[in-house]
């Protein structure tokens, strides 16, 4: 196979004092309003029960909401509280651990109903407890380590963002100011799990309402912004980007997750359009060509450690085969997405 030893570095095992993992494929986490009443079913255990089996490293489950009035205006989200959605929780864990597989649930709250400037600090208070309750369920249902939902301009990410952010008291300010809500959400969930339980951390610079946004503009502020995460204590770091290649600032090429493991040294997830380029494909079957930014770049990337782990979100939504095509060169056998795959638990 005369690609194998091209992909070699996706299907190298990812060790680290907490995790391990068999190979850096991530599945990305993926809303999918598949869960009706919030509780995830045995269709929904099954769609991720066939990640594992084919061959996916860790798989970051869709978001699911902690318990609090405004954590979602969604129907069929799951809900990560309440006896019924725990359970189904439970069978998931439990049919992705029995085909070999490591599953993480994503905390999420989707945001202030008005504007984050709204809640009072008991206000602030329950919802850092709804965080950390969730945190705890997590582990007691045998997860193996859970991911915070930062990223996209949800609820941590509103007051990380100067726009969304305007408070005057400590929760607001500059941009060490602007994380102490989520240092208070990382300090409660580590007190909640313990020392050895892995705690993923998502964060973008874009919003669900700007993709030209940005958090930090330079590199310098980024180190600031991480570093009260880091010392929260944070493992590792799931930097959310749309586009893999894409460097984060002018003078260099790291993308935002290379930036963040040289400013932190603390293992990343790199994530966005992995698998989507055409070029991806025919670069499979018909060797070396036209796109080297795409699967040569990630590859080479990955070889000089600029991150260490790399998530697939749609690729993977529309084949649960994925990894293991990549893996065994049946690129022909790739499904393409498309946005009607959405409709469909595949
Ligand atoms: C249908 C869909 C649902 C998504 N839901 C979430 C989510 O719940 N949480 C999250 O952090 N990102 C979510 N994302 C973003 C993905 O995790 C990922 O970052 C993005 O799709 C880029 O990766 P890709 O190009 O490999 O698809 C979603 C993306 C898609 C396509």
């Amino acid at each position: 196979m005369s690609n194998s030893q091209s992909v070699q570095a996706l299907f190298e095992p990812f060790v680290t004092g907490k995790m391990t993992l068999s190979n850096r494929i991530v599945m990305a986490p993926m809303t999918r309003q598949f869960s009706p009443d919030g509780v995830p079913g045995s269709d929904v255990a099954a769609y991720y029960r066939r990640r594992a089996e084919n061959g996916v490293g860790l798989i970051v489950t869709e978001g699911t909401v902690i318990n609090h009035p405004d954590a979602s205006n969604q129907g069929n989200v799951p809900h990560f509280y309440g006896e019924a959605a725990l359970n189904g929780w439970a069978n998931v864990v439990t049919e992705v651990h029995a085909a070999g597989g490591r599953i993480i649930p994503q905390i999420w709250h989707m945001g202030a109903r008005g504007h984050v400037g709204d809640y009072s600090e008991s206000e602030i208070a329950a919802l850092v407890q709804g965080f950390a309750q969730a945190a705890s369920e997590a582990k007691r249902l045998g997860f193996d380590g859970i991911e915070l939902h930062g990223a996209h301009g949800y609820l941590i990410d509103q007051f990380f963002w100067e726009k969304t952010n305007t408070r005057t008291d400590s929760y607001g300010g500059d941009m060490v100011a602007r994380t102490r809500f989520a240092v208070e959400v990382i300090e409660a969930c580590r007190r909640a799990v313990g020392p050895e339980f892995p705690i993923v951390f998502r964060f973008s610079q874009w919003k669900a309402s700007d993709y030209t946004a940005k958090l930090a503009e330079t590199p310098e502020l980024l180190k600031q912004f991480l570093a009260p995460l880091v010392d929260a204590g944070v493992d590792i770091f799931h930097c959310s980007t749309r586009r893999f290649w894409e460097p984060e600032f002018e003078g260099s090429d790291l993308n935002l997750a290379g930036w963040t493991k040289k400013l932190t040294g603390k293992p990343t997830i790199t994530v966005g359009s992995v698998g989507l380029d055409e070029d991806f494909m025919t670069l499979f079957t018909e060797g070396k060509g036209a796109n080297h930014s795409n699967i040569d770049g990630l590859i080479e990337r990955l070889e000089r450690q600029e991150f260490d782990l790399v998530a697939v979100g749609r690729a993977l939504l529309v084949d649960p085969a994925w990894a293991n095509k990549i893996r065994e060169g049946r690129t022909a056998e790739l499904v393409p997405f498309t946005s009607e795959a959405v409709k469909t638990l595949y």
